[in-house]
């Protein structure tokens, strides 16, 4: 008999070593990617700016292993040219995003605390299991994320000191142990009767606003009045203004990309059936947002600005996050960013007067990077428009976004009352007074 199934599929013989190691580089690419669009949930509903910049750069690194993964399984054969995730795997995620009402914080700790250890296991279990010479390009990559993941968890750890996660940590756990860890290497205890995957009875839907912690929220932060708003939108353009006052102004406008953080990071979850490298560019996207936001959070310290006193924007996630994901993408590369351009180029040039290098720096690289966000949106929005069934044309459908845009701004926007009174807020006057202007 074992003569008649070795001979009747040869090649799958022949193979079975590299077959062998296929099927685990596919289970840890669909494991990588799965992680990319859940754990994105956490960003928006943890409050601490510092862990939302964190996850951001974590779900970065994992879309990176992911392409790598996917790039050398493609050199093997019987690793398959679609991206799907099996659905045990996404039942796993899935379960792990929560609901609204949960702690992040104890949702953070079962991603990191069950999940992100049973890949980093199952790296390992790769790396044992391989043939360190014949699979060396493999070995080299695995090396590499194991790294990765130990760092990963050793980030995490100071945000998560203190949190009793586990209840929901064994919860998951239960559902990881039914697959017998990612790889299904180890041993399988099937899920007790009495196990209630509670992604079933809730599904998962964006909380109504983000989460900013312990900082002072309000609605926005462009206007027109000194005595109120830190951004002076006529001062930004005005020839007669300090380059001090616009330095200050364009670190609370970067600082504030922290919305685009927030809004963006709801697009991977909602469109579980993108190609990977719609994700992984905007895990890149993501990720350069939350450095633009660390621009504006790490430099208005050194100029003086007390960071309690600078309330964040909440209107554009609130806003967009009513609308579907196809309409938030759209807005965010073609209207937010491709309209941003001009003003900041002027002030790149103001800011230029005071011979801040690291300022120019910064703005430099803030620019470059804009430039790829608008090309990943013509890119990716007929993408993701089709995803959603949106036929018309393109720029008819953008048009159309942008009405949408006012429409929906005027039911949800402007909802947030100031946290702080306005003698106690960073204003314009505020600012006029830090940059040392009479
Ligand atoms: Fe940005
Ligand atoms: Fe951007």
């Amino acid at each position: 008999m074992a003569t008649t199934t070795t001979s009747s599929r040869p090649a799958a013989g022949r193979m079975a070593a590299v077959n062998e190691m296929t099927r685990l580089l596919r289970l840890l690419f669909e494991v990588e990617r799965e992680f990319l669009r859940t754990v994105t949930t956490l960003v928006y509903r943890v409050g601490e700016p510092e862990l939302k910049y964190l996850i951001c750069t974590h779900a970065w690194e994992s879309a990176g292993h992911g392409r790598f993964i996917r790039e050398r399984g493609r050199e093997l054969s019987s690793f398959g040219t679609h991206d799907n995730v099996r659905p045990e795997i996404r039942n796993v995620f899935e379960e792990a995003v929560g609901t609204n009402t949960d702690d992040p914080l104890v949702l953070t700790a079962g991603f990191y605390g069950v999940l992100k250890p049973a890949l980093l296991a199952a790296y390992k279990h790769y790396l044992k299991v391989t043939d360190p010479l014949a699979d060396w390009p493999s070995k080299k990559l695995v090396e590499e994320f194991i790294l990765d993941e130990e760092r990963h968890l050793r980030e995490i750890e100071p945000y998560l000191k203190g949190v009793d996660a586990r209840a929901w940590q064994s919860h998951l756990t239960q559902a990881l142990d039914d697959l017998g860890g990612w790889l299904g290497n180890e041993t399988r205890l099937p899920l007790a009767a009495s196990f209630v995957w509670q992604h079933e009875q809730k599904p998962f839907s964006h909380p109504a606003t983000c989460n900013r912690g312990k900082y002072p929220v309000c609605s926005g932060v462009f206007g027109f009045d000194p005595t109120e708003d830190p951004i002076v939108r006529p001062w930004l353009t005005d020839p007669n203004t300090d380059a001090r006052v616009i330095r200050l102004m364009v670190y609370v406008w970067l600082m504030m990309e922290m919305d685009a953080i927030d809004y963006l990071a709801t697009v991977f979850y909602d469109t579980p059936a993108a190609p990977f490298d719609l994700h992984f560019d905007l895990a890149r996207h993501l990720w350069d947002e939350s450095r633009h936001s660390q621009f504006g959070f790490r430099q208005l310290p050194k100029l003086g600005v007390d960071l309690m006193t600078v309330e964040h924007s909440l209107d554009l996630y609130n806003i967009l996050v009513q609308m579907p994901p196809h309409e938030r993408y759209a807005l965010m590369t073609m209207e937010f960013e491709a309209g941003s351009f001009p003003t900041k180029a002027h002030v790149m040039d103001r800011v230029r007067e005071l011979n801040d290098f690291e300022a120019d720096t910064l703005l430099a690289f803030d620019r470059n990077d804009e430039q790829n966000h608008v090309r990943y949106g013509h890119r990716w929005l007929p993408e993701i428009m089709a995803l959603f069934g949106e036929t018309r044309p393109t720029e008819e459908f953008v048009k159309a976004t942008q009405e949408k845009f006012k429409t929906f701004a005027e039911i949800y926007g402007g909802k947030t009352p100031h946290s702080l009174p306005k003698e106690k807020r960073l204003t314009g006057d505020k600012i006029l007074k830090l940059a040392g202007v009479n």
